[in-house]
């Protein structure tokens, strides 16, 4: 019998959202020069893809109202792509105005997440990247797509994976380049992950697909190895287990950028992130906001004690 472990790839890309989904769910507003550092340090632990921040609405998100102003402060860096989230074409303008070369656009797997999230139906939504597709792609911005309360809603509960799977692939065929599978609440676990990646990768090919996991219950790196067993070759992740969505209540901190690159490191598997710098870059997180965060190995350390 197979066993998890017999498909391991060579390496994983490790998307940092960070920024992002972590100082939205900020009480505290971060200055837009604590959250320049925080991204620097990001750079200096090599990751690649970076979820800056949000062009959404500053009435909605106020702790991420100054974008445009992180995005002028951002060091160009080779091989580093800055991304941010884009519920909108007002969004998308001030992403494109900003020189931001990549948006991730974002829905919901259930209606009332989606329209508590983003004041809309589903197929309102839908509608409105219908429009925005286009212009982003003849912008030259690469997008990116996100589909929330894949593994249940906290208004909700159960959501059928079915509903995913259309969701996912009427945005690959709108032309996002990668679907990012959410689990806002961090409800799921390994089996669930594989029957909800059995039926979406019925229909949507595994290489195009990523895990962004809540690590509420514990159960984040545990579902991520059941995606990558499966083929899955992108995790989203956030520095220090930063995170949370401030319109699904119930929502932590996202699966750790260090758990995860810790995991896969002691496997063999590289992701390009430089383990020592990578926990500075979550001293730099907890410097900037104030008060400790939950990651385990950034709480823990990169070793025991006796080395
Ligand atoms: P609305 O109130 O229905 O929209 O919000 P509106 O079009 O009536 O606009 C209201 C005001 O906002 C207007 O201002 C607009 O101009 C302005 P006024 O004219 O009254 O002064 N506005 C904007 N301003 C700047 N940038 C924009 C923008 N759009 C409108 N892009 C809207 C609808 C979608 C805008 C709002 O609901 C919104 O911004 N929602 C975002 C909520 C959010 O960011 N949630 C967290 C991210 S999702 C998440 O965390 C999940 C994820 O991590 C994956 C997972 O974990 O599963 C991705
Ligand atoms: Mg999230």
């Amino acid at each position: 019998m197979g066993t998890l472990f017999d498909h391991l790839p060579d390496s994983i890309s490790i998307y940092e959202v960070g920024p992002r989904d972590g100082l939205q769910n900020e009480a505290a507003t971060v200055g837009t020069v604590r959250k320049l550092r925080l991204v620097e340090a990001l750079i200096e632990a090599g990751l690649t893809r970076i979820e800056i921040t949000s062009f959404v609405s500053p009435l909605w998100i106020p702790q991420l109202a100054d974008a445009s102003n992180l995005a002028a402060l951002l060091p160009p860096r080779a091989g580093v792509t800055f991304s941010a989230l884009c519920p909108n074409l007002k969004g998308l303008e001030r992403a494109h105005d900003a020189g931001i070369p990549e948006i991730a656009i974002f829905l919901s797997a259930s209606e009332t997440h989606n329209r508590r999230n983003i004041n809309k139906s589903i197929e309102q939504a839908l509608e409105v990247f219908r429009e925005l597709l286009p212009v982003a792609l003849g912008y030259g911005m690469r997008v990116r797509g996100y589909v929330s309360t894949v593994w249940g809603c906290p208004y909700e509960g159960p959501v059928d994976p079915r509903r995913s799977l259309v969701l996912a692939r009427t945005l690959i065929e709108l032309g996002c380049y990668e679907i990012s599978l959410g689990d806002t609440i961090g409800v799921g676990t390994p089996l669930q992950t594989k029957e909800v990646l059995d039926v979406i990768t019925s229909e949507v090919p595994v290489e195009k697909l990523a895990l962004h996991m809540h690590d509420t219950r514990g159960q984040a790196l545990a579902n991520v190895l059941t995606g990558i067993s499966m083929g899955i070759r992108t995790i989203d992740a956030a520095i220090a287990g930063l995170g949370g969505c401030p319109y699904a209540p119930g929502a932590s901190g996202n699966l750790a950028t260090e758990d995860v690159a810790y995991m896969l490191h002691h496997m063999g598997i590289s992701t390009g992130i430089d383990l020592e710098r990578l926990w500075e870059a979550g001293r730099v997180a907890e410097a900037i906001l104030r008060r400790e965060l939950p990651g385990r190995v950034h709480r823990a350390g990169l070793r025991s004690l006796k080395g």
